[in-house]
């Protein structure tokens, strides 16, 4: 054959795949409804990427942001949309309650994608086992957050002459210390959620990995009420003289800022507090500290979020829906969501050069943590128990700290009745 004719066919073949890809163009652009409760400065910032990575691909996204740390309003919003049969394309759904959701048969099947990129080898069993029905991906993770972190503000502990506290003593040794400065030691936002995070993180400080596990994982009525359960209660209510009087119903991200301005000296916060820090453009180690809170230097409560992915129609919208999923584990998504977001990849063998010493300690901690049996799921995020059982713990501790006419004798049998909610 001659040259000519070469060259001509395999223009003719370039055209006939340039009409057809035209043509598929549009017929590709799915949409995509996301539900999530990122709407702080950092959570955000962390989610537009994804976002912008979608709608590059042609795909239109419709964000379905519903404010209120922790999820608990987005979570009542997504029950009555899904009652009334229009359930998003994805939502944020974490732990335990993703088997909920795919037992009442409303998730789609990923493994498709999740088989085409091995994601079972890019994660590990630890996440991948949540976000799996009966050994079907669900859902897909996104990043892994670790709860038990002190944050502080190094001007505000050097005004008072003090050290990052390492145990319970010295914290609130550093905390009379830092009231007489006029400093507000510790910044709290009174909502239920916040309460519940810092509980278990005194839970943990307290009574260590081991009886955090039986107490707050296994429910274990025994240890629910014990001489240890009643030392965190009294500890966890020492914490409230050191908060401030506007702390009721504060949302975390302003407590996190009463932090930055040098109002007050700690917080007790997962490290989704680490992206309102960034995001106001702040360095970590040198404008703020993250250092694990008192007592948990050798533990990992973590809290990884995830996307539960609804069965939605038309194959344009499933397709959108299978690039999402792809995108999310993405090397370029994993680093432009988590560098914002606070947290560190849940996508295995990424570089984390460019992230911070505090995402890089974590990562360390993470990995420690699965060898030594101290890498523990957080009870306030999700992670731990099932929904009607948080719920329950949750309120009894929140009672707790409202209302000090409550004595840990009481609060511990509470515990051990919340705890039995279906
Ligand atoms: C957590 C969630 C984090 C963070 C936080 C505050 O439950 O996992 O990603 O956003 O709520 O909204």
């Amino acid at each position: 054959m001659k040259t000519t004719t070469l060259i001509r066919r395999a223009v003719l073949a370039a055209a006939a795949i340039a009409t057809l890809a035209a043509l598929a163009g549009p017929a590709r652009a799915g949409d995509l409804e996301v539900l999530h409760w990122w709407t702080s400065g950092g959570e955000a910032k962390a989610i537009s990427g994804l976002k912008d990575s979608l709608q590059a691909k042609g795909h239109r996204w419709k964000d379905f942001a519903v404010a209120g740390g922790a999820g608990d309003a987005a979570m009542t919003v997504l029950k009555s949309r899904a009652i009334s049969g229009n359930a998003p394309t994805a939502a944020q759904i974490k732990g335990p309650l993703l088997q909920d959701w795919a037992a009442e048969g409303m998730l789609a099947n990923i493994d498709t994608v999740a088989q085409a990129e091995r994601w079972d080898e890019l994660l590990l069993p630890v996440i991948s086992d949540i976000v799996k029905y009966k050994g079907h991906y669900i859902a897909v993770p996104v990043n892994v957050h670790r709860v038990n972190w002190l944050w502080i503000n190094p001007e505000a502990m050097k005004k008072a002459g003090v050290k990052p506290p390492t145990t319970w003593d010295e914290f609130f040794a550093a905390a009379d210390a830092l009231k007489k400065a006029g400093v507000i030691p510790l910044a709290h936002g009174g909502q239920s959620w916040q309460d519940f995070t810092t509980f278990e993180t005194v839970v943990l400080g307290t009574g260590g990995p081991a009886f955090y596990r039986k107490a707050l994982i296994q429910l274990d009525p025994a240890s629910l009420k014990s001489p240890t359960m009643e030392k965190s209660l009294a500890t966890f209510r020492r914490l409230k003289a050191y908060t401030d009087r506007n702390a009721p119903g504060r949302d975390w991200n302003l407590a996190t800022a009463m932090v930055m301005k040098g109002e007050a000296a700690m917080q007790i916060m997962g490290d989704w507090a680490k992206g309102e820090f960034l995001a106001a453009g702040k360095t970590a180690g040198k404008d703020f500290l993250c250092v694990p809170a008192p007592g948990t230097a050798k533990s990992y409560t973590f809290n990884v979020d995830s996307f539960a992915m609804f069965k939605v129609k038309g194959e344009a919208n499933q397709q959108a829906q299978r690039d999402m999923a792809s995108a999310i584990l993405s090397p370029a998504v994993q680093e432009s969501f988590n560098l914002e977001k606070g947290s560190i990849p849940v996508r295995q063998g990424v570089s984390l050069a460019r992230y911070d010493d505090c995402a890089k300690a974590s990562a360390a901690d993470f990995a420690e943590a699965g060898k030594a049996g101290t890498l523990l799921p957080s009870i306030a995020h999700g992670m731990a128990v099932r929904a009607a059982a948080e719920g329950a713990l949750k309120d009894v501790v929140s009672q707790f700290w409202n209302s000090d006419a409550i004595t840990p004798a009481q609060a511990m049998d509470r515990l051990v009745a919340a705890a039995k909610a279906q």
